[in-house]
């Protein structure tokens, strides 16, 4: 009743008022979409070319993959996906590919016709680095699983460190400044339980393993562990829609689609997984995600090296919240000098927190 008997009292001059505010806000509107095309050209950010501007991976890269840059950040520029595609797409589609025939050993040519898509129209280096984990005597085999109630026992530097040194610490520092308490969340591709047991001595109250491997949990632990094969996973993937607080993935998504574990060869098999994980994800929910990082590079069939161009497509959907070395427990910031701290094809694996939007 109120408001409208205000309503009624606004005098004229107010609405002309109302008005003109209206046409100077369209105008700054468009002044500054002018100012962020102008902005593109003049921010750059380091390849393996050289600086590269911004609009130049606009235009030659993101808009090739479906992205563009809704904002000029560094090191990193924000993203927005032109047609998102559904969940029911995702998922599907990564069934379909995962069906395809697979050769017998895996490739150690990136397919011609695919060449430009692995290699972002060339603005990622490459080299070789042939390894088959799909069908040599010396694949790495699933373990630990049946000393869970030693690893709940090991102090940081052990428990972080039992599978990739100061650089898997990154993860259980991670997990300490986000608490996990009572939270309930899902790993991806695991061959030891450290990533798993740094989220249970933070509190998480469930955590199950998306895994290729079949695990054998130790018995007093799966009240709060599970595992399930990927395939499974996905196949029921409705089940687990917007269901999780958290996941974590260290080590893993880097080598999504490059054959190297027999995994169907998929210029975007990781990017595709980024989008897998944000459906599972509760908005909010935290991503703990492990990749390579350094100037962007692709060392087939072993895994890629994120950089600015493709950080960007895989942070697409999520809010940066920050960085873990495990050497300090505080997050740091990922400039572009600490990013591109190592020669080209060096790298370092940080523990990158990102937040569903
Ligand atoms: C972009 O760079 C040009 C030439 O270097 C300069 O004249 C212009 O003011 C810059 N624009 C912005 C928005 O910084
Ligand atoms: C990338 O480089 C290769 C080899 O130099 C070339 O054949 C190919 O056409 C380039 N692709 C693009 C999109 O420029």
């Amino acid at each position: 009743m109120i408001s409208r008997a205000h309503l009624k009292i606004i005098p004229s001059r107010w609405l002309s008022f109302v008005f003109a505010l209206g046409v100077l806000l369209t105008i700054a509107e468009v002044s500054k979409h002018r100012g962020s095309e102008e902005n593109l050209k003049n921010i750059s950010v380091k390849t393996h070319r050289g600086l590269v501007s911004l609009d130049e991976l606009n235009e030659n890269v993101f808009k090739k993959f479906g992205y563009e840059i809704l904002e000029p950040t560094v090191s990193v520029p924000t993203l927005r996906m032109i047609n998102e595609p559904t969940c029911e797409t995702v998922f599907s589609k990564w069934k379909r590919i995962s069906e395809l025939p697979q050769p017998e050993y895996p490739p150690n040519e990136i397919p011609a016709d695919r060449m430009d898509e692995f290699l972002l129209y060339n603005y990622t280096a490459m080299n070789k680095w042939y390894i088959n984990d799909k069908n040599s005597a010396k694949g790495e085999r699933p373990r630990n699983w049946d000393k869970l109630s030693d690893l709940v026992k090991w102090p940081r530097q052990k428990l972080g460190g039992l599978a990739y040194g100061t650089d898997g610490v990154s993860i259980y520092d991670a997990m300490k400044f986000h608490r996990l308490d009572g939270k309930s969340g899902v790993v991806i591709g695991s061959m030891q339980p450290w990533v798993e047991v740094s989220a249970l001595v933070h509190g998480a109250s469930k955590v199950m393993t998306v895994e290729y491997n079949k695990l054998e949990i130790q018995e007093e632990f799966r009240d709060r562990m599970s595992s399930i094969l990927t395939i499974d996973f996905v196949s029921n993937w409705h089940q687990y829609a917007d269901k999780f607080d958290f996941a974590a993935s260290f080590s893993s998504i880097e080598h999504s689609g490059l054959g190297r574990y027999g995994d169907p060869i998929d210029p975007i098999g990781d990017l595709r997984e980024m989008l897998k994980i944000k459906c599972i994800l509760k908005p909010g929910g935290l991503l703990f995600l492990g990749v390579p990082l350094g100037t962007d590079a692709i060392q087939y069939n072993a895994h890629r090296i994120y950089g600015s161009v493709r950080l960007a497509m895989m942070f697409y959907g999520y809010e940066w919240l920050g960085t873990f070395s495990g050497d300090t427990e505080q997050p740091n910031d990922l400039t572009a000098e600490r990013l591109h701290s190592k020669h080209l094809f060096g790298m370092t694996q940080n523990t990158i927190v990102l937040r569903k939007l």
